[in-house]
């Protein structure tokens, strides 16, 4: 039977080798919400492999014992599944261990190693490491420096593995984020390198691939022969949440389009890889972003762009502050929660179709979305009171309600030619009745195989940063953010460079 590389690799269940997980910044945000939970509910899932170890380093003392019970708190209140399981906790917790010490110190790194030898022995984890590195960018340096020193990395080639995960920011822009990689390659092999984008672990970024590849009727309009514009919103509803003091550094064009909305719209306009493994995947995304038009000169930038930060207004009912007012964020920041693009991808499949793209904080509603305006019917042939027959669409919802809808015309029922559009829903709740794994979950588990398909290679951030980075210099010279209410859609300026193409923002 012929192999479909494509369905084998998400369909199969694969369990890793046995090895350690090493996560730096134990006591952080990140490895109570996101980390442990996802790493005890691949343990429910029977995917983690026998002996699968997990080893805490922060600064603060702290027993074995002591870690456990804190990470069982943490689990119980943000796992996915609820109650924790007790026998499956229990089993689980004895792989997990902690070992204090700072960034800094070599010492800290030699009880590492003594506490990952005596792991190799007692549970079997193979001299196999995952280091997760859930720090502040600034630390990295010294972290791949002290496990070098240390010994605890081997070569890409060895028998045991070394993988280090990054999460982003990689970097902040062009310069800094080939420093970032250029730190990264002196300790590690781009093979052993898996940079987070947690978008890249959704359910339904992964199904674009199937829907687009895994069916025959998709493709052949997905082009500018049918398509007249592509939409990406990537729109939330909270604010900051007091992260003030990084999102003045980052901005919604960091924070998200760099990574997030890109990743994601490279999947979306890709062509056809050769295979469904980590290269030829990921050579067709980059292939996208490289191809997407700069956007350089200060003329551009003001044409093809619109900033926005958020103003006081209500969300759910109730008052909200401005950007401005939130903790850590200067009266006069200049920094955007909202950023809309008209942005063009120059190659064969997708010249001449606008892509519009936007993100932002304090928006109307929590929604990612991608959608497919397809061109208008040659000719009217039905009467002027019909209705108006409005261009099909295909919407694709990465979150919430997961799913993808087709709307198209059709005839009201009765004796008049009057059109409506209707739409054709496939929803994932429906259709599969629970929902899937968290990214977190599908991503700890490939980097523990391996597979490096759902990670962004360093040419993929070098071609963002290297068509975002204009854009940030040429806003210095540019007037402020323009501000839009909490709670509405963001800046007017961004429906009108729409209505300027004689397009709009589809309603969400
Ligand atoms: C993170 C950003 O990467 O993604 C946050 O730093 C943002 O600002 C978050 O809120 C959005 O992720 P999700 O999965 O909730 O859409």
């Amino acid at each position: 039977m012929s192999k479909n590389p494509l369905r084998e690799g998400l369909v199969t269940e694969r369990i890793p080798a046995p090895c350690t997980v090493v996560i730096f910044g134990a006591s952080g945000d990140l490895t109570k919400r996101k980390l442990l939970p996802a790493l005890y509910n691949l343990a429910v899932s029977r995917l983690l492999p026998p002996g699968a170890s997990v080893v805490g380093y922060a600064r603060r003392e702290k027993s074995d014992t002591q870690f456990r019970e804190e990470q069982k708190a943490n689990v119980a209140q943000f796992s996915r599944r609820k109650p924790v399981d007790e026998a499956i906790w229990n089993d689980f917790a004895q792989g997990l261990f902690y070992v204090a010490g700072t960034f800094e110190d070599p010492k800290g790194y030699a009880k590492l190693k003594e506490t990952l030898d005596r792991l190799d022995r007692e549970r079997g984890t193979r001299g196999n490491r995952l280091y997760y590195l859930s720090v502040p960018p600034s630390e990295f340096g010294v972290i791949l420096e002290r496990l070098r020193e240390a010994g605890l990395v081997s070569g890409p080639d060895a028998a045991n593995f070394s993988r280090v995960v990054i999460e982003k920011p990689f970097g902040s822009d062009l310069s800094t984020g080939e420093a970032l990689n250029h730190k990264l390659l002196s300790v590690f092999d781009e093979r052993q390198v898996f940079r987070i984008d947690h978008y890249l672990g959704k359910e339904t970024v992964q199904n674009l691939l199937v829907f687009r590849f895994g069916n025959s009727i998709f493709e052949p309009i997905w082009s500018r022969e049918h398509v007249d514009h592509v939409q990406i919103t990537v729109s939330e509803d909270i604010g900051v949440e007091g992260r003030g003091k990084f999102y003045e550094e980052a901005g919604t064009t960091r924070d998200v389009v760099q990574n997030h909305l890109l990743q994601i719209m490279s999947v979306m306009a890709m062509e056809a890889p050769v295979a469904f493994d980590a290269d030829s995947v990921r050579n067709e995304k980059v292939k996208v972003v490289r191809a997407l038009r700069p956007i350089v000169t200060r003329e551009d930038v003001a044409k093809h762009t619109v900033r926005g930060q958020y103003d006081a207004g209500t969300f759910n009912g109730q008052a909200v502050p401005g950007y401005r007012q939130e903790p850590d964020v200067p009266s006069d920041s200049r920094t955007e929660t909202y950023v809309a693009i008209r942005a063009h991808v120059d190659s064969w499949r997708w010249g001449g179709v606008p892509f519009y793209m936007r993100a932002g904080k304090r928006l109307n509603k929590r929604i990612t979305e991608i959608s497919l305006h397809f061109k208008k019917v040659p000719h009217a042939l039905f009467a002027a009171t019909a209705g108006e027959v409005e261009p099909d669409v295909l919407s694709i919802r990465i979150q919430p309600d997961e799913g993808i809808s087709l709307r198209f015309m059709s005839k009201v029922p009765g004796p008049t030619q009057t059109l409506r559009p209707v739409t054709m829903d496939f929803r994932y709740a429906g259709s599969f009745g629970e929902t899937g794994p968290e990214a977190y979950e599908r991503l700890l588990l490939e980097a523990m195989l391996g597979d490096a398909t759902l990670f962004a290679r360093n040419d993929e951030v070098r071609a963002a940063w290297e068509w975002i980075t204009p854009m940030h210099e040429a806003w210095k010279e540019l007037p402020a953010p323009r501000e839009y209410a909490a709670g509405s859609w963001g800046p007017q300026e961004s429906d009108d460079m729409l209505h300027a193409d004689g397009r709009h923002w589809r309603r969400l």
